[in-house]
């Protein structure tokens, strides 16, 4: 088996966020927070995507935040439970093992788990529930 290499650069990072999103949006737990409450538009939403993680693993500045308001949105419109989060993890985790190994496919992992129950928590503080 060909050895597997590091994420390196953008291209690898579109790689693993296209073929994260592609289980994400087909999962029955947590697909639907992407087809359905923010039915996402995916040639829109994946630049920001690779945007953001590029930013996080190769410090771009290549992302200008806004992460927390959209998904104080999506809470709003349907909660973004544990479950929720564990799951998203689980597939962002096996994504990255998948394709890569290395001290940046490390980081990609340190950073999702550290940023996934910190969103949680902001979650709850800022939970607000919709009038309408
Ligand atoms: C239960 C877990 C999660 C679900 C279901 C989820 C779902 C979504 C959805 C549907 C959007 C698009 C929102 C919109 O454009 O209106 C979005 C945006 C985004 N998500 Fe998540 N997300 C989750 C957790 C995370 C985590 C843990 C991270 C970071 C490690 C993350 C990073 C982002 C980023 C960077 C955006 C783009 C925000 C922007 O447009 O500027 N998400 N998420």
């Amino acid at each position: 088996m060909q050895e597997k290499r590091d994420i390196e650069n953008r291209e690898d990072i579109a790689q693993l966020i296209r073929a994260f999103y592609t289980h994400a949006m087909q999962d029955e737990l947590i697909g639907t927070f992407f087809t359905e409450v923010a039915a996402i538009n995916l040639e829109e939403h994946l630049p920001i995507m690779y945007d953001f993680w590029e930013n996080l693993l190769f410090h771009t500045g290549s992302y200008y935040g806004g992460m927390m308001q959209k998904h104080i949105r999506l809470h709003q419109k349907k909660l973004l439970e544990s479950q929720h989060f564990a799951r998203w993890l689980e597939l962002f985790e096996r994504e990255v093992d998948r394709q890569f190994a290395g001290p940046v496919a490390e980081e990609a992992k340190t950073r999702a788990r550290t940023i996934a129950p910190s969103m949680q928590e902001k979650l709850k503080r800022f939970y607000l529930p919709m009038t309408r």
